[in-house]
């Protein structure tokens, strides 16, 4: 007797959809019987491609009776919010790869799911290729994990990398990026650290066990990076990454940002370049792990997706309560602590002037500020008679920093604050 096929129902056709299209062909038991798209006309690269299974209207999957699974890859909170939730109302299990919707709507769709007992399996939302929800929910369910540090985002990490590479400025990156297709036509979402937010938010929530709230999460993206700073931190042994980290105090306090750091170049994350992505978690009894591989693409992304569709098909009608490990199962929301309580390492660029006793001022604010120098460099005086004076501070609390900057402001000695960038603390 020939074996029920599982029927999908797709929801964008656009890069990810398209690879899991062609992904789903090779799979025998796994049907596509409808494709929401926005426009019915446009020329798709996909060989074979049947265009019956087109509708331009999503309700048409959601409500469709044959439906089992719907897997939503549009993105963004509108139509999605509402589209999920009435698949789940009309009985279907989802699949997404929103991590907008995630971080923004998952208490709600989550709480939805579990009413209606059904399943949200959403890997390919979280640094895309990359099997990273599934280890966490289950086979590094044993841990207590206490710290993630991660690079969620391909399109920054390019930037960041040309940058480095070529000694080139952020905005001519940008504009290659952009040409070659790797950056959007409105970047923002990604330079602007949105994007890993959202990541750092539901990989947060999920390590932690409790919720995190984006409106909590610091964000700064990578816009103010400059050249100057690549140089200046590769001087000093480093390398600028975006990194999105979560930590979770003794006090139960979560940190949870995004922003860039200088990292050691010993560490992991300074040698994962371009649009490779990377989360690197330490727990107990693991101790410290990376997992590392492609954040974004039509087929990396499409590994996760079909690897969600597969296991739900894998339970469909062998059990009642599919999954249970792999369902939301944390309520309380997490204490977070405020950017300006958390204490870190940072580097400086200053424009001084080239006056007898600069660098005492600079060490004298700092002292004042309750911080303290690891070290202070400055190469030469520049023709214009000013100095570029690169700081490393040891530890220090945010809030002192802030008084420090703005105090560098004021000082007659100083023309400008060019940079301020959190370094790695290793310890
Ligand atoms: N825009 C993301 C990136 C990929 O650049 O990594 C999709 O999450």
């Amino acid at each position: 007797m020939e074996n029920k096929k599982i029927k999908i129902g797709l929801i964008g056709l656009g890069t990810v959809g398209s690879g899991v299209y062609k992904t789903l062909k090779n799979f025998d038991n796994i049907e596509i019987v409808k494709i929401a798209v926005k426009n019915k006309n446009k020329k798709r690269n996909i060989e074979d491609f049947d265009e019956s299974l087109i509708t331009d209207n999503p309700y048409e999957v959601v409500t469709n009776p044959e439906i089992d699974i719907v897997c939503e890859l549009i993105g963004g909170i509108d139509p999605a919010f509402d589209l999920i939730k009435t698949a789940i109302k009309n009985g279907k299990h989802i699949v997404t790869a929103n991590k907008e919707l995630l971080a923004k709507k998952g208490e709600e769709i989550f709480n939805f799911a579990e009413e209606n007992n059904k399943v949200i399996l959403y890997e390919a939302a979280i640094a895309g290729g990359i099997p990273i929800i599934m280890p966490i929910k289950t086979i590094l369910a044993g841990n207590e994990i206490t710290k993630i540090e991660a690079i969620l985002n391909g399109t920054t990490n390019y930037i960041l990398t040309k940058m480095d590479m070529q000694g080139a400025s952020y905005n001519d990156v940008l504009k290659e990026a952009q040409e070659l297709g790797y950056a959007e036509t409105d970047p923002t979402g990604d330079v602007e650290g949105f994007d890993a937010a959202y990541k750092i938010t539901t990989l947060a929530t999920l390590a932690f066990k409790k919720r995190i709230k984006i409106e909590n999460v610091y964000r700064e993206g990578i816009t103010k990076v400059r050249t100057e700073d690549m140089q200046a931190a590769n001087d000093l042994g480093y390398k600028i990454k975006l990194v999105a980290s979560a930590k979770m105090d003794e006090n139960g306090y979560a940190d949870v940002r995004v922003h860039p750091m200088l990292v050691s170049k010993d560490s992991t994350l300074a040698h994962i370049d371009y649009v490779t992505n990377a989360v690197s978690l330490t727990g107990h009894p693991i101790g410290h792990i990376t997992l590392s591989g492609p954040g974004a693409g039509e087929f990396p992304t499409a590994s996760s997706v079909v690897g969600d569709i597969l296991i739900i098909a894998a339970e469909l009608g062998k059990t009642d309560y599919l999954l249970p490990m792999m369902r939301c199962n944390h309520q309380e929301h997490a204490d977070m602590i405020d950017i300006s309580d958390t204490q870190n390492k940072y580097y400086l660029s200053l424009n001084a002037k080239n006056n007898k006793g600069v660098i005492g001022n600079i060490g004298n604010i700092c002292a004042e500020c309750n911080i303290s120098l690891e070290s202070i460099v400055q190469k030469n005086v520049l023709e214009n008679n000013t100095a570029n004076i690169t700081v490393i501070t040891e530890s220090c609390l945010e809030r002192d920093m802030q008084n420090a900057v703005r105090a560098f402001q004021d000082s007659k000695f100083i023309n400008s604050v060019n940079s301020l960038i959190r370094v790695q603390n290793v310890l």
